[in-house]
């Protein structure tokens, strides 16, 4: 086979392999169309103005949402070691792909809500070790309530200058201002691609730093 047509015979076999799995993602959001979220998963495109956003060399990554693993696959093809990665999705159909289609990856079938005592148990890491969490969840759908569920306990996993990067399909940050009032948290848009569907940006959000308004004497 020449090289053209390897190429060829290539992208025919990764063109089945997103059929099969946008139609995998489909049949859960009609099961479950409120915490699936979206109706196809998120492009390879996405999956780069993501991974652009993670810090240089990160020891711990948490992925909250798998979904089929667009995501996973980046962050493994990425050369993020398998055991310094773990991954949440709390939809079981989808866990079990996602173990087949990654079996060198740790991923577990639980609640994002949990991530705290899930880190804990599987020893991965304590309170404030985890560099980055990539997030495929739905947040802009959510309620300020159920974001600060996630939200609280994410950033009890995040190191001091940890970040928890998120998409969204929504024009603004996708979490609630009083959420991030209470939570003094900052966002920035980091990116953005129409290369997806719907087309989605990307927000990180780390803790705001308080520069601490210093008494007049204590300046001078
Ligand atoms: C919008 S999809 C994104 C999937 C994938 N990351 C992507 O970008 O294609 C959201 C995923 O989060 C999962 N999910 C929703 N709520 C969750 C929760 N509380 N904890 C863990 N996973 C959750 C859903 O089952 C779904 O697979």
């Amino acid at each position: 086979m020449g090289p053209r047509t390897s190429r060829m015979v290539e992208s025919l076999h990764r063109k089945r392999q997103d059929a099969t799995l946008a139609w995998t993602f489909f049949r859960q959001w009609l099961k479950a169309p409120l915490t699936t979220a979206a109706v196809s998963p998120s492009s390879r495109e996405l999956a780069i103005e993501m991974l652009r956003e993670l810090p240089e060399s990160p020891r711990r990554v948490v992925e909250l949402g798998g979904g089929t693993g667009v995501f996973t696959e980046a962050l493994l093809a990425r050369g993020i070691p398998a055991e310094h990665l773990l991954v949440f999705e709390l939809n079981e159909t989808l866990h079990l792909h996602l173990t087949q289609r990654f079996p060198q990856a740790r991923i577990v079938c639980a609640d994002a809500r949990d991530i705290v005592r899930v880190l804990h148990r599987e020893k991965f890491a304590e309170r404030g070790g985890v560099d980055a969490i990539i997030s495929g969840l739905g947040l802009l759908s959510m309620s300020g309530d159920l974001q600060r569920q996630i939200l609280l306990p994410a950033f009890e996993a995040l190191a001091p200058d940890g970040r928890f990067i998120q998409f969204t399909y929504g024009p603004t940050n996708p979490v609630k201002s009083t959420v991030m009032r209470q939570m003094g948290l900052h966002a920035r848009r980091a990116g953005f691609t129409l290369r997806n569907l719907p087309p989605a940006s990307v927000y990180v959000l780390t803790r705001a730093v308080s520069r601490g308004i210093k008494p007049v004497a204590a300046q001078r």
